[in-house]
């Protein structure tokens, strides 16, 4: 029985290249974008081929996002490559999420926007019933989730929560009814359950909790003690394209694990390899690289091509904070700024993005180690993004970059609280990782 072996991947975004990806419009929307598009046809066709030969596992789970936007066609070739993984003897789980389906998709040419066909929900079992749904223990078709024996007895709790894509990403009454004989029946057969579920449970970052939306599931607090109490105590999740590991446990003592992996088609890119020792209460979590794929990297690796792509979402938006300020707070959700909030933020843009990390520091009264205080702030702060996303976030108390960071912060933010912590906390968590490794971890359920 141990070990057991899987693999996961997650976000693969496929793209059918024959629709369109290119053109001055695919140029000026990929400014703001962290996934690659144009090469993940060849990302995916590189990262199931290395899955097919390979002999470290011959399951593999993926946890949604399968399509870049929804597009038909996307769906229908990439369904080709699960069916030739399973030709190569691999069993194939996966779920769906908000990106594969859609009624307006589109791609890019010369001429401008596309319109290819679309996806709609309703489809989505038709098309992927064969990667987990009919060899299920149980399935729950309106909602998209199934529970499959992965080993003998070791389930899966294969979970979507994009109801009807309208209600927000929560579990409905009814699928939570659902969820709660699955646990039991698992509990009662004796089996060990984990989970996979599209979006994050447990913030990938302390900071990500403040950002609503899709970062977090909604009720995420209630549902991980729910189902860390029933016994489900790790579960794969994707959707942020970030790489962490983070646990909570419930005041009855449980645990419960999010191990969020990042997308395969952006930095930071990775796959998962999952094994389960001890009775399956062991689980050794490594992250491997994604394999070469053919592209022309433009003379840099192939890591610091998709970096780069991740590099430039970030300048964009600092750029447009100095250029565009009204663009920029549009794309923070504020699109109705007072014209007041509009200029000073445009001030504010041009100051940060002509300062050193020194005169920002002057400017908060921080002191600043001579070590960091030349780095230009808009190379800083784009650090502290990709960290986050990256996993294990290097700025942990008696570097240089922590004490500037919460010098300049610390003494407002500890003022502040935010959803019930201190915002100074969230801060400090979030540029530096504290206790579990994000990407080699290993992990005790019980
Ligand atoms: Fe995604
Ligand atoms: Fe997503």
């Amino acid at each position: 029985m141990d070990p057991f072996r899987l693999l996961l991947i997650t976000d693969t975004h496929y793209f059918a290249s024959k629709l369109g990806c290119r053109g001055e419009a695919y140029d000026e929307f990929m400014k703001l974008e962290q996934k690659c598009y144009a090469e993940t046809e060849a990302i995916n066709r590189a990262a199931f081929k290395w899955l097919n030969d390979t002999d470290l596992a011959d399951t593999v789970l993926i946890a949604g996002d399968l399509s870049f936007n929804g597009e038909k066609e996307s769906h229908l070739e990439f369904i080709e490559l699960l069916k030739d993984l399973k030709a190569h003897g691999k069993r194939v789980y996966v779920i769906t999420a908000g990106h594969d389906f859609n009624d307006h998709p589109f791609a890019f040419d010369e001429t401008g926007r596309l319109e290819p066909e679309g996806t709609k929900r309703e489809e989505l079992y038709g098309l992927y019933h064969e990667f987990g749904f009919d060899s299920a223990l149980a399935v729950d078709e309106e909602n998209l989730s199934y529970v499959a024996e992965l080993a003998p007895g070791l389930r899966l709790l294969a979970l979507n929560n994009d109801g009807d894509g309208k209600c927000g990403h929560t579990y409905s009454a009814r699928q939570i009814e659902w969820i709660l004989k699955q646990t039991k029946q698992a509990r009662e057969d004796g089996a060990v359950m984990i989970a996979m579920n599209h979006y994050p449970l447990l913030p990938g970052v302390p900071l990500f909790k403040l950002l609503g939306g899709e970062v977090v599931m909604k009720n995420a607090d209630y549902i991980t003690t729910l189902l860390a109490d029933e016994g489900v105590h790790l579960c794969f999740t994707g959707h942020m394209h970030n790489m962490s590991i983070n646990l909570k446990t419930t005041e009855k003592g449980n645990k419960f694990y999010d191990v969020c992996t990042g997308s395969l088609i952006g930095h930071p890119a990775g796959i998962r390899l999952v094994s389960f020792t001890d009775h399956y209460n062991t689980v050794g979590v490594e992250t491997l690289p994604i394999p070469d794929f053919e592209w022309d990297f433009k003379g840099v690796t192939q890591e610091a091509y998709m970096r780069r792509q991740f590099d430039s979402m970030i300048n964009t938006m600092l750029t447009y904070m100095r250029d565009d300020p009204k663009r920029f707070l549009g794309k923070i959700g504020m699109k109705n700024a007072a014209p007041a909030a509009v200029e000073a933020v445009g001030k504010l843009g041009q100051k940060l993005n002509a300062a050193t990390v020194g005169q920002v520091c002057r400017l908060l009264m921080a002191k600043c180690d001579d070590s960091i205080k030349d780095i230009r702030f808009v190379d800083f702060a784009r650090g502290l993004v990709r960290h986050a996303f990256e996993g294990n976030m290097p700025y942990v108390k008696g570097t240089p970059e922590h004490d500037a960071v919460m010098g300049a912060l610390g003494k407002f933010a500890s003022r502040v609280n935010a959803g019930g912590a201190k915002l100074s906390d969230l801060i400090e968590g979030t540029i530096g990782k504290y206790g579990l490794d994000d990407l080699n971890e290993t992990l005790t359920l019980v």
